[in-house]
């Protein structure tokens, strides 16, 4: 049973709570709209402080208006349309592939000021914000530029383009009205089989950390400047740790490796100045994080000092009893625990009059609500939505434009990762001849894979953009030739090579799950034993949202491309076969040698097929830099403590590094301090499992809360990211 109901299901059972809304709306005693006094009051006034404007407009606010702001609904549920105002509810969101008819730029953004004109009729005016998943673009808007998935970002290690790309994004948002991106994804994809894999910048949490700069890209230097959008650091916490990968699951670690591996990325995005925060399905140690209080009001709200809201997924309350639908004890619970605003998101007046029950028979304290409100009119008000609650039409035209489209097309270069090349077969020579084959060779939906135009995605023409086919087909030239069939029916020998676009057809969360295996469909072997059988070299371009089982096969490919899930601009994968860039991509997640490996990752004892962080260019080409010697270590310093210290990665402009703090004495370590001097105007952009200051080029690490106490011979490890080129300091550790 699909967990989201089919659109016309939705609005059948909106149409039935519809016969409620006379009786319940009049039952609610919601105040007669009231005209405001011309001049306006306190919190229309934008030349005061938003905490006098959030405080004046609270005192304005009854039990209910506070109700609706924690309330979102699904475009279609809204039926009639004018509940938005009679029950006041706050938000109104797109899930997967919800759409106005037609899907146009021009029609979601009507779509959207309709919206907004009918949240504006309430008496206090208080505007909605639109949340919709632009996770690789404004996928859900035919025409959109839909840029390479996470995972494909992840392989990049380019910070910088994971900003711009940001930006991109909400140019197309903005112009459609959007105001709320549920993106970006900071899970830390720990078992392949998941089905949210392509969803995550990498398996070690410096990965997603780094490309967290993607909300700056997002929000902007701050909320509400030009096509500035709400980003939502999610899931938190743990989604991509679950047991067996499995979608929705439990996430099984010590709070020290929950911490470790899952925390570092949400840290970061906090410390970005992120809004909103979206609580995972997933449960930690069999506790459902949409209920767990600890990990939401003490870790995140408390101890990570994160000032926005909380939101909860699609219908994720209802899930904390076990029962379906919501109870009063899912809402207690989830609200008590520090959510801010319930994603419910069809049956919002049942939600509404549970919630109401809930406040006046005390299980949940009016000063809960109005912290709720706090943060979601906090944000509303810097996003600038009651001076600006309309589209800027003027980004409307970004949408699927060339300068965003040349943008992921560069993503695409970046994102390609090498990983076999026997002869030098690549880069190919233009004046090649070439046949091509393959599921994903003509196939914009195949590259695209899912969230796109549809939750699911799917293959096909899906929307418009350039096929890898059409991509080498621009990119053959002169005496070249390009022929193409699919299944490589025709190859004869006298090919320079035979390349063969496989892998993945798309899917979208737990339908994506492969509890059973990685390794490449029927059709793909029979395409490959095609090519194979006229002895005509075979590339492979692997079309996926994570690693395939594909060791068996490998020894019969002269070549081997990573492309993931390159979205919309092909070319950019042409670009790359061709020489035209040559690959710097390097592994996000390890390759395993079988699936029976899953889960497998960095440091694990296992040997993979490729390790993170493998990607191989071409002999004098590449533009990546090769990461320097990597050591150094401290002689241990007073108490024993030593440091080394590894780069783990560099980009244009960045780098990562890894240092393991070693207490080499012979009594315990309390705390430690690892500090040195940069050689050449480095500075660190984030740290994780620890914490730092940088003071001209000093920079200083001091331990966590949690990783400080060392006995003899132990060890903790910290990361960092950093601009600049790749150094190696002279360290001091104490
Ligand atoms: C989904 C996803 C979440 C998405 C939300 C709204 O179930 O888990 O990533 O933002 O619903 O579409």
């Amino acid at each position: 049973m699909p967990r989201r109901p089919p659109r016309a299901l939705l609005a059948l059972a909106a149409a039935a709570l519809a016969t409620l809304s006379i009786t319940v709306a009049v039952a609610a005693g919601h105040p007669a709209p009231t005209t405001l006094p011309a001049g306006g009051l306190p919190y229309q006034d934008p030349s005061l402080p938003v905490a006098d404007r959030v405080h004046d407009l609270m005192s304005r606010m009854t039990l209910d208006d506070e109700l609706g702001q924690m309330t979102q609904a699904e475009r279609a549920a809204l039926n009639p349309q004018s509940d938005l105002a009679t029950y006041r509810v706050g938000s109104v969101l797109s899930g997967g592939g919800s759409a106005p008819s037609p899907n146009t730029a021009q029609s979601w953004a009507d779509m959207y000021d309709n919206f907004q004109r009918i949240a504006l009729s309430t008496s206090l005016g208080i505007p909605m914000i639109y949340g919709a998943d632009a996770v690789h673009g404004h996928n859900n808007v035919y025409g959109a530029t839909i840029f390479p998935h996470n995972i494909g970002l992840g392989a990049t290690r380019d910070a910088d383009l994971a900003q711009r790309i940001g930006h991109a994004t909400a140019e197309e948002v903005s112009g459609t009205g959007i105001d709320w991106d549920f993106a970006p994804c900071l899970c830390v994809a720990r078992d392949d089989r998941w089905g949210r894999t392509y969803e995550s910048f990498g398996e070690v949490p410096e990965i997603p950390t780094a490309m967290t700069s993607i909300i700056t890209g997002l929000q902007g230097a701050t909320l509400g400047g030009p096509a500035s959008v709400l980003a939502t650091a999610k899931h938190y916490i743990g989604d991509g740790g679950t047991t067996g990968g499995v979608n929705e699951g439990n996430t099984q670690l010590s709070e020290a490796d929950l911490r470790a591996i899952h925390l570092p990325p949400f840290k970061a995005a906090v410390d970005k100045g992120v809004g909103s925060v979206m609580i995972s399905f997933s449960s930690w140690n069999g506790v459902k994080d949409h209920g767990n209080h600890y990990l939401i009001t003490d870790l995140l709200k408390g101890e990570l000092g994160f000032g926005g809201f909380v939101v909860s997924d699609w219908a994720g309350i209802d899930q904390i009893d076990g029962q379906s639908g919501f109870s009063a004890a899912d809402v207690d619970a989830a609200v008590n625990a520090g959510i801010d605003m319930v994603m419910v998101p069809t049956d919002y007046k049942g939600f509404l009059n549970t919630l109401r029950a809930e406040v006046n028979n005390g299980h949940i304290a009016r000063s809960r609500i109005d912290d709720a409100n706090r943060r979601i009119l906090t944000k509303k008000f810097q996003l600038g939505l009651f001076e600006h609650p309309y589209t800027d039409r003027s980004y409307t035209a970004t949408v699927g434009s060339a300068d965003h489209r040349a943008l992921a097309r560069q993503a695409v270069r970046e994102s390609q990762v090498l990983l076999k090349n026997a002869g030098g077969i690549l880069p190919l020579a233009k004046s090649s001849k070439v046949f091509v084959a393959g599921k994903s060779a003509d196939d914009i939906g195949n590259q695209s894979g899912g969230w796109t135009i549809s939750w699911q995605g799917g293959s096909g023409n899906t929307t418009p953009g350039t096929t890898v086919l059409q991509g080498i087909r621009s990119a053959v030239a002169g005496s070249g030739s390009v022929t193409y069939d699919r299944y490589g029916n025709g190859i004869t020998n006298g090919y320079t090579a035979a390349v063969a676009v496989i892998g993945e057809t798309p899917y979208a969360e737990g339908q994506g799950d492969r509890p059973g295996g990685l390794g490449l469909d029927q059709e793909d072997l029979a395409t490959l034993s095609r090519l194979r059988a006229s002895g005509v070299p075979v590339v492979v371009v692997l079309v996926s949202g994570r690693p395939l089982d594909i060791a068996a096969q490998l020894p019969n490919w002269n070549a081997l491309i990573a492309a993931w899930l390159p979205g919309t601009e092909g070319n950019g994968v042409a670009d790359v076969l061709f020489g035209d860039y040559a690959p710097t991509g390097k592994l996000p997640v390890t390759w395993p040698s079988s699936s029976s490996q899953e889960p497998i990752n960095d440091g694990d004892g296992q040997t993979p097929l490729f390790p993170l962080g493998y990607g191989l260019t071409y002999p004098g080409g590449g533009t990546a830099t090769p990461p320097p010697t990597t050591t150094t270590t401290t002689s241990p310093g007073p108490g024993g403590c030593a440091a080394d210290y590894s780069v783990t990665s560099t980009w244009q402009g960045g780098f990562q590094a890894a240092v393991t703090v070693t207490n080499r004495g012979s009594a315990p370590i309390s705390a430690w301090t690892v500090s040195w001097t940069w050689p050449g105007g480095q500075t660190v952009t984030n740290v994780w499992n620890g914490t730092y200051t940088q003071a001209g080029t000093a920079v200083t690490i001091r331990n966590a809360s949690w990783n400080g106490t060392l006995a003899p011979g132990a060890s903790a490890t910290f990361g960092l990211t950093g601009t600049g080129t790749a150094a190696i300091p002279t360290m001091a550790c104490s």
